[in-house]
């Protein structure tokens, strides 16, 4: 029989934003088998959030899949509406929803940089925002959770690590990474937690030709001390960890999750 320490998130209510496919999805399965509702946010492909609501169903858990570009203002704040009218309130956000329009940085289009901005740093903004504001409003519910709320934004590798080729991607998670902090800062005494995850590589379509073929994965190993690209499923067990009160003493942390890419590989022989 499942206890109450096999389901850490019993009772809680998770948003989870991008959760129709890779990282997105793994973490909205986690936090379902960890005992939450989950809001599965998708802009395009309604089918594969559909699909994934039958996976998490078919296990036992309980999902919605709610429509919304998390650029825009007003979609992100009828989500929320969708999601309150639905279930009530929210205990857990996680800011996954992403995006790469790569370009050499001389060749690089005002499109190309606002697209990722607008997805990657204000979308967070908009969310946490509305999380926030109702955490807030609501305050703690002890039986819930220790905390009024907690945020989880996910970021990358590349919010300390520089990227060529990927400048307006890594200007966007060193942005997610201080916002994440600041937010922190700001909000701890309102009982709200707020952590970053910093994915390295991990197998999900947004990176797929890093990973495809032999000859690009051994290259890409060669980044990668733990010697394995990562799981969408790894980051998926991490958010299920921040957003429990077994982590109810972090806030304003980045947890890296990255089989060591950030220990700068290069000088293990090297320097
Ligand atoms: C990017 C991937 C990349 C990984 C490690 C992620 O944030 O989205 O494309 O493989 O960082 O470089």
């Amino acid at each position: 029989m499942l206890t109450k320490k096999d389901l850490p998130l019993d009772g809680q209510r998770a948003l989870v934003t991008g959760a129709n496919s890779g990282i997105g999805a793994a973490i909205a399965r986690s936090l379902a088998m960890a005992g939450a509702k989950v809001v599965v946010n998708y802009v395009v492909n309604e089918q594969a959030a559909l699909t994934l609501i039958r996976e998490i169903e078919a296990e036992g858990g309980q999902a919605i899949a709610v429509h919304a570009d998390v650029s825009q203002e007003d979609q992100v704040q009828n989500m929320f509406q969708q999601m309150f009218d639905a279930w009530g309130s929210i205990d857990i956000l996680v800011n996954n929803a992403g995006i790469q329009r790569d370009a050499a940085f001389l060749d690089m289009s005002l499109e190309q940089w606002d697209q990722v901005m607008n997805v990657n740093l204000t979308g967070q903004f908009l969310c946490a925002r509305e999380a926030a504001r109702e955490f807030v409003r609501r305050g703690v519910i002890p039986e819930i959770s220790c905390a009024a709320g907690k945020i989880i934004c996910i970021s990358s590798v590349h919010e300390v690590i520089p990227w060529a080729g990927h400048v307006n991607y890594a200007a966007s998670k060193g942005g997610v990474m201080l916002f994440m902090k600041s937010i922190a800062q700001e909000l701890a005494h309102l009982k709200i937690r707020v952590n970053g995850i910093a994915p390295g590589a991990i197998k999900t379509p947004i990176n797929k030709s890093a990973w495809e073929t032999q000859e690009a994965e051994q290259q890409l190993l060669k980044l990668i001390p733990y010697e394995r690209v990562g799981e969408p499923s790894d980051i998926g067990r991490a958010t299920v960890w921040l957003a429990s009160d077994d982590s109810d003493y972090v806030t304003g942390t980045s947890l890296f999750v990255d089989g060591g890419m950030t220990l700068y590989p290069g000088f293990r022989e090297g320097g």
